[in-house]
């Protein structure tokens, strides 16, 4: 692949490409920005260039991705169901459609995908799932939506050898919002949502206002429950291995934590640390889920360094740095 100099980026405000912005410009590539939201963009707009947009407007790509040697799409809506198809769907086409009008301008195009693709905790996945695992999105028009972007990727890879990579990013956690997911006090991040599973009389006193525990999702036998979520600076670490990487293109990567944790050693973790009671909160039909990393450490060189523990203490280095939660549009 010829160097790469010129980067077209979508969804810099988002909560990815606020955080993968500083290091691109730090590894001295040049940005052109999309943004969408009328306020300024959450990053040093002087040094990159910001242009206004709206996903899924026929014809204006083109301008978009003008003298760009590479794209990273990671602008989309999430369960909006009366704008999904121009933003998502359209959006991803018009920018692929672009790409291919552009002859062998366009050296890598890195897709935004989610391991909602694959259902997760919502079907029975009784063994780590790899890339080959069948697109199985759980309900809602999020992971529909993911489904049918990369089904249109594939289709740009296949018909006219489309130079496309594809991460697949597991619920990503930054700031403190591993804490604002696994205690009981506001804020809340999330699914569950600790109140709606609120039986016990212990339980309804862990959530009620100015209480706080620690959450341990089990499963109704009392199992406690297994998740893969991804610390943001692995999320970023990922997309810097993917942008030059010959042997990236043509494949998707799972981009997830080293190994999968379980809510008792979540819960443990911070009740030792935060010194919280630890409440248990059983849910029906949460499946367990864990990935398989093998095909990202091999082809990627994939090396995620976020484990709970981690993940955990950079929360509560957050909280104690006195820093605010940035605005979420989507809790995962
Ligand atoms: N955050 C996660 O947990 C997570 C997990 C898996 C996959 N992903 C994927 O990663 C990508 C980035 O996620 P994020 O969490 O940073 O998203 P985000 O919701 O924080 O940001 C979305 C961005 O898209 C832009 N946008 C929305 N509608 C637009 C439109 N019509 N035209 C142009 N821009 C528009 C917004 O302005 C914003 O910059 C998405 O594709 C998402 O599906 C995210």
């Amino acid at each position: 692949m010829d160097k790469i100099k010129n980067i077209f980026i979508t969804g810099g405000s988002g909560k990815i490409g606020r955080n993968l912005i500083p290091e691109l410009l730090k590894a001295g590539y040049k940005l052109r920005v999309l943004e969408f939201e009328p306020e300024d963009p959450p990053y040093d707009f002087n040094q990159v260039e910001v242009i206004r947009g709206e996903l899924g407007t026929p014809g204006v790509a083109a301008e978009w991705i003008k003298d760009m040697d590479a794209v990273i799409h990671l602008a989309n809506v999430k369960e909006r169901r009366g704008l999904f198809l121009k933003a998502n769907i359209q959006g991803t086409f018009e920018l692929l459609d672009a790409c291919l009008h552009a002859g062998k301008q366009i050296k890598q195009y890195i897709q935004a995908g989610s391991d909602a693709r694959a259902g997760i905790y919502f079907n029975p996945r009784p063994y780590p799932i790899d890339e080959n695992f069948p697109h199985s999105a759980y309900p809602g028009y999020y992971a529909f939506s993911k489904v049918l972007e990369e089904t249109i990727c594939e289709q740009y890879r296949y018909q006219y050898g489309l130079p496309i990579t594809v991460l697949r990013f597991s619920w990503v956690h930054g700031e403190d919002d591993i804490l604002a997911h696994a205690t009981t006090a506001e804020p809340h991040f999330g699914i569950p949502v600790w109140s709606e599973l609120a039986v016990t009389q212990e339980q309804k006193l862990a959530v009620a206002p100015g209480h706080d525990a620690a959450a341990c999702l089990c499963h109704p036998g009392g199992k406690p429950c297994m998740r893969h979520i991804v610390a943001l600076p692995d999320v970023i670490h990922g997309c810097m291995q993917a942008i030059e990487n010959d042997a990236a293109i043509g494949h998707a990567f799972a981009i997830c934590a080293p190994s999968p944790f379980t809510y008792d050693v979540l819960a443990g973790l911070i009740h030792q640390k935060l010194d919280l009671p630890i409440v248990k909160f059983h849910m029906e039909n949460y499946y367990d889920f864990q990935h398989d990393l093998s095909k990202s450490r091999s082809i990627l060189g994939y090396r995620p360094t976020y484990d709970i523990e981690k993940i955990v203490d950079a929360a509560i280095a957050y909280r104690m740095s006195g820093q605010k939660r940035s605005l979420c549009k989507y809790p995962g």
